[in-house]
């Protein structure tokens, strides 16, 4: 057994909650590790008879088994107001005992209002601003990093001494405040930590010392589910900087996240889509034209690929309900990050299989990004250094004629149509990693699980 660890594998939405909740439905312990409400994670599942469809922000999806409890890491910054929608959110479709199963970690980290502030304020003074999702991530882990930061534990001290914590963190951030002419938004310390006290208490029993926790589940060497959030290409050190998240979102962020050691591991799974969607700024080599306009969709007649691509797979954020920009799969960015230096992939999860069939049935003809011309060269990897060549590496396509159909309730990978299990041998000759999972539909179980890699 050991910890299976749920990565994405380009730039978020690949259907990360999708797997982590399945893979969960014989763990003794899910784990969100890293980010915060920025994340948006669907997961479609039955409960007493009924079918339920919930994105969450927060709780790792897997607390819909009943067996499992659940942890929210030291990575995580946590919004607590979303956080406590969430619980509630769950109890009502029916999910036991959330409050009982549900663990957080003291260490983690909490997002005030002035950090979503702060989000706004700072990506308003950038030329070039990311596209954040503006839930205060960065500003939550800036504070984090100078030591300012005020954590879960914070919410359970005194009211006067969180006062006090929150005055000596805001100090700075009322400054820039000020010099923005935002003073109306100059925080007082007293009616915050009244408020978060106030939520300080109805967590107060689900905070804990979590190493104890991981420790005594890893020794019993009882399954542990640990559902990464963003990507690969939003990772702070490896992405597309600076159009990244604030966090460490491969395999080893998320392990301090979520209290492991490497020792801890069982498998990695790397999660893809067959196609490939960005939200927010920054580089995407396959992207299709789209009638996207300031994160809204403009009125159109006939649709570009990308407005065909979004439409048939639904590419709406989770999060913020933002357009997501849309291309096709992409073998290459999919290598890069299965390296075994980055993520340590064991398996590809390939998401979307049916999908993009459809989207083949409609054009007439689906692509995939198996090499890059870049610098005049044809190359196999994600470059890095973009900013100082001033290039975009330029898809080199094979090409599918026509679609295929797949239905959700397909098993069996050997019932898959010809030229989709082609799609998927593409992606395993260029990645040199099993797709041992592949994506047939949205729901918890759609997913065909091939035991003969
Ligand atoms: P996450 O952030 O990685 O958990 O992914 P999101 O939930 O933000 O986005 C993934 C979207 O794709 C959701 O709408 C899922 O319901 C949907 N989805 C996931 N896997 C599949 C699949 O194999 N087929 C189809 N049709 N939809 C899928
Ligand atoms: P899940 O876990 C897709 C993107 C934002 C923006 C950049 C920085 O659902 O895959 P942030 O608010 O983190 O400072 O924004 O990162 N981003 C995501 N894009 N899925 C996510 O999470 C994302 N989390 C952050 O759009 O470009
Ligand atoms: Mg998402």
């Amino acid at each position: 057994m050991g910890a299976t660890i749920i990565i994405g594998g380009a730039w978020g939405d690949e259907g990360k909650g999708k797997v982590a909740s399945r893979e969960a439905a014989d763990a003794k312990l899910v784990i969100r590790a890293t980010g915060g409400a920025n994340a948006g994670h669907t997961i479609v599942f039955h409960n007493k008879g009924e079918k339920h469809k919930l994105a969450l922000h927060l709780v790792p999806g897997g607390i819909v088994y009943p067996q499992a409890t659940a942890l929210i890491g030291q990575g995580v910054v946590l919004d607590p107001k979303v956080l406590v929608e969430e619980i509630e959110e769950l109890e009502k479709v029916g999910i036991p005992y959330v409050r009982t199963r549900l663990r957080i970690s003291g260490r983690a980290h909490v997002v005030f209002p002035y950090h979503k502030e702060l989000d706004e304020l700072k990506e308003r003074l950038k030329d070039d601003p990311i596209g954040t999702t503006k839930r205060g991530i960065g500003p939550t882990y800036e504070d984090k990093k100078a030591r300012t930061g005020i954590r879960v534990y914070d919410l359970l001290l005194p009211v006067d001494k969180l006062a006090k914590k929150i005055e000596v963190a805001t100090r700075p951030h009322n400054q820039l405040f000020k010099a923005n002419g935002m003073e109306d938004r100059i925080v007082d310390p007293k009616v915050l930590a009244a408020q978060y006290s106030e939520y300080g208490k109805i967590i107060k029993n689900m905070v804990i010392n979590a190493d104890i926790l991981t420790e005594e589940v890893c020794k019993n060497g009882d399954k542990i589910v640990v559902e990464g959030a963003q990507a690969f290409r939003l990772d702070i050190d490896y992405g597309d900087y600076p159009d990244v998240t604030s966090s460490n979102c491969v395999t080893a962020g998320t392990l301090i996240g979520a209290h492991l050691s490497h020792k801890c591991v069982d498998k990695v799974i790397v999660i893809a889509k067959a196609h490939c969607s960005r939200v927010g700024n920054g580089v995407f080599p396959t992207e299709q034209p789209a009638h996207i306009e300031n994160n809204k969709v403009t009125e159109y007649d006939e649709p570009f690929v990308g407005d065909v691509i979004r439409e048939t797979c639904g590419e709406y954020g989770a999060t913020t309900g933002r357009p997501r920009r849309c291309g096709w799969g992409d073998a290459v960015l999919l290598k890069s990050a299965c390296s075994q230096a980055v993520t340590g992939a064991d398996y590809i999860c390939l998401n979307h299989l049916d999908s993009i069939g459809k989207i083949g049935e409609t054009l007439g003809y689906i692509k995939l990004c198996i090499a890059y011309m870049y610098q005049g060269r044809k190359i196999c990897y994600y470059p890095d250094n973009m900013e100082l060549t001033g290039e975009v590496p330029e898809p080199v396509y094979t090409e599918f004629e026509g679609g295929w159909e797949i239905p959700s309730s397909l098993r069996d990978f050997n019932l898959l149509p010809a030229k989709a299990k082609k799609y998927v041998k593409i992606i395993e000759d260029i990645t040199g990693v099993p797709v041992k999972y592949i994506g047939v539909g949205p729901g918890n179980d759609d997913i065909i699980v091939r035991e003969d890699v």
